[in-house]
């Protein structure tokens, strides 16, 4: 393929990129839109009446799901079309395939991925706030986005938390693992439903997790949560901002891909700092993503790029703290800022495909 000409006026264009460009462009605008049937799919159940069926009529799946079979067979020939669920004309059937199934049908599977396309209708909606916000340089408050957005935002990270949280990243802390299972305090910190709360909690029934955020519905979510998991004994949650939660001497504290979202996370690590035990850990989560704009380009780093521009940087410049800095600054600047609230010690722990563990001390 010839080189591109460069983007000054009268420039000649190379028409076949164009034409590439323009492919994958309109490939694109179909997921936006396809992201939404996903959505459908997931919260009206059409991908778990799906699961382990075998090939059903829109008719059927109408049935089993007690939904309108015209609204079915609409929904059905979109998912044909995005190659989620295989069609067999001569049968008039569809079929989700088993490995389909594992990352659309099931939130307790690991794979599971349909979750975060319930934040999509909060995402869109943001368009006009965000607007203004360029134009202003104002924040757009984690607090101002739909509900869909908190909801969805637990349903992303959940299955990921589950696979690693403990058998993965507390492993790899062994002294924090042995203080938990002994019987430890533990602050999650910025917890949004609490779902990592809740796992430790179940791991490591002698410890006590408290969990923070200065969200109340989420914390109103997660309280809810925790009771109906019989965890409320051990477990408590409370409306606190990430710099002023109360409560001393944690053995463990946790930030899950929640202190870029503040507004101070210098401030938010020297509180963390003050109410550490001696000996105490912080255990820090952030997107797996680069500071190095240019090694983003693929598919986990577009979802965590793009997801700055729509709710972490307007979330935090919303706080109007001293530092604003998006889902993917790097290590070495929160390396920097832990440092500088007293905390000392870096360790990367653990990674994964959308998170990097780091194990921060005095
Ligand atoms: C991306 S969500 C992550 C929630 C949760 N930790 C999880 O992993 O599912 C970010 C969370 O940080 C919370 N948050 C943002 N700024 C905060 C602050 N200054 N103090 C406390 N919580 C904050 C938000 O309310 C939200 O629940």
């Amino acid at each position: 393929m010839a080189a591109s000409a460069g983007g000054g006026p009268g420039a000649a264009l190379d028409q076949e990129r164009v034409q590439e460009f323009l492919d994958r462009v309109i490939t694109d605008s179909g997921a936006a839109v396809a992201g939404l049937c996903t959505s459908l799919g997931d919260r009206l159940g059409l991908y778990a009446a799906m699961a382990d069926a075998g090939p059903l009529t829109s008719a059927q799946l109408a049935a089993r799901t007690g939904l309108v079979e015209r609204y079915v067979r609409e929904w059905l020939a979109a998912q044909v079309a995005g190659e989620y669920v295989t069609y067999a004309p001569d049968t008039d059937t569809y079929l989700l395939p088993a490995e389909h199934a594992a990352v659309l049908a099931d939130p307790e599977l690991p794979t599971y991925a349909a979750g975060f396309f319930t934040a999509m209708q909060a995402l869109y909606a943001t368009e006009d706030a965000l607007i203004e916000a360029f134009r202003t340089g104002e924040g757009v408050g984690w607090e101002e986005h739909g509900p869909a957005l908190f909801a969805g935002t637990a349903k992303f990270f959940r299955p990921g938390y589950a696979a690693s949280l403990v058998p993965e990243w507390l492993s790899a802390m062994a002294d924090v693992r042995e203080k938990l299972e002994r019987g430890a305090q533990v602050a999650d910190v910025g917890c949004g439903y609490g779902y990592s709360t809740t796992l430790m909690a179940r791991a490591f029934p002698r410890s006590h997790f408290h969990g923070f955020d200065f969200h109340r519905p989420s914390i109103e979510a997660a309280r809810g949560i925790a009771d109906e998991e019989g965890l409320a004994d051990r477990v408590s949650f409370e409306v606190a901002t990430a710099q002023d939660f109360p409560g001393e001497d944690f053995d463990l504290i946790t930030f899950f891909d929640c202190l870029h979202d503040t507004g101070d996370p210098g401030g938010a690590l020297h509180h963390a700092e003050q109410a550490l035990a001696y000996g105490g850990t912080c255990m820090v989560v952030e997107p797996n993503a680069s500071e190095k704009v240019q090694e983003n380009a693929n598919p986990i780093g577009r979802a965590v790029t793009a997801s700055s521009v729509a709710v972490c940087l307007p979330s935090a410049l919303a706080q109007h703290g001293p530092q604003a800095l998006g889902n993917h600054a790097g290590e070495e600047v929160m390396r920097e800022i832990a440092d500088e609230a007293g905390l000392h010690h870096w360790r990367l722990a653990a990674e994964s495909p959308l998170n990097r563990v780091y194990a921060v001390g005095r």
